[in-house]
């Protein structure tokens, strides 16, 4: 799909006067990502055990591409957490909904977020993971806002996301949009 074609979809679905602007696009995401992907099958020795554990749902299209551009053995699994509910603002409480308790112990684990906006998520489930005693454990986030005081800074950023709500590629405004194949601001 060209670039024009898919700010005409998002903006269909959107609604016209919601869709703020297109932050980023199909392209930049991918190229982005594939970049992300090589950096952390570089960052391991060959006998590490990685995990990637999927932070759902925001993120379950974010790890569908980068575990594909992750040249090296891994493994993966997801955990599910709420903090929203159906606003733009967080809700400050954080619900472990899905937790399949995963055998972390001494394995490389990489936990992956679509953004990380107040931290509230992030600083609530890495004591938790810790306890499981990986070997290692890692953030990769694909957007990161910058406002938050972190117990652990993402080692793997893709973007800076502007101060903004933002939906598609796997974000969603309650369940909506999470579809869209671009990243834009409502
Ligand atoms: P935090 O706990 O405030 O850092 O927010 C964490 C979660 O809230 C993220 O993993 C997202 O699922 C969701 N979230 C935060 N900001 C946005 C946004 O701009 N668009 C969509 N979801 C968001
Ligand atoms: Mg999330």
């Amino acid at each position: 799909m060209t670039a024009a074609a898919i700010e005409a979809l998002a903006r269909s679905q959107l609604g016209e006067e919601s869709l703020r602007r297109i932050v980023f696009s199909e392209a930049m995401i991918e190229a982005r990502v594939a970049e992300m992907g090589r950096q952390i099958g570089d960052a391991y020795p060959p006998d590490a055990e990685v995990l990637i554990l999927g932070l759902l749902k925001g993120s379950f299209i974010f790890i569908a591409d980068l575990v594909r551009r992750i040249p090296r053995p891994i493994q993966v699994d997801f955990i599910r957490v709420s903090s929203y509910g159906t606003g733009t603002v967080s809700s400050g409480e954080v619900q472990l909904l899905y937790d399949p308790r995963a055998d972390l112990q001494d394995r490389s684990v990489i936990l992956v977020e679509d953004i990380v906006d107040s931290g509230t998520t992030m600083n609530h489930l890495i004591p938790l993971l810790l306890d499981r005693n990986p070997a290692s454990l890692e953030v990769c986030t694909l957007l990161h806002k910058r406002r938050a005081q972190l117990r652990l800074e993402p080692r793997w950023v893709g973007f800076d996301a502007p101060d903004e709500f933002v939906v598609g590629y796997g974000l969603g405004y309650g369940e909506d949009f999470r579809h869209l194949p671009c990243i834009g601001s409502i």
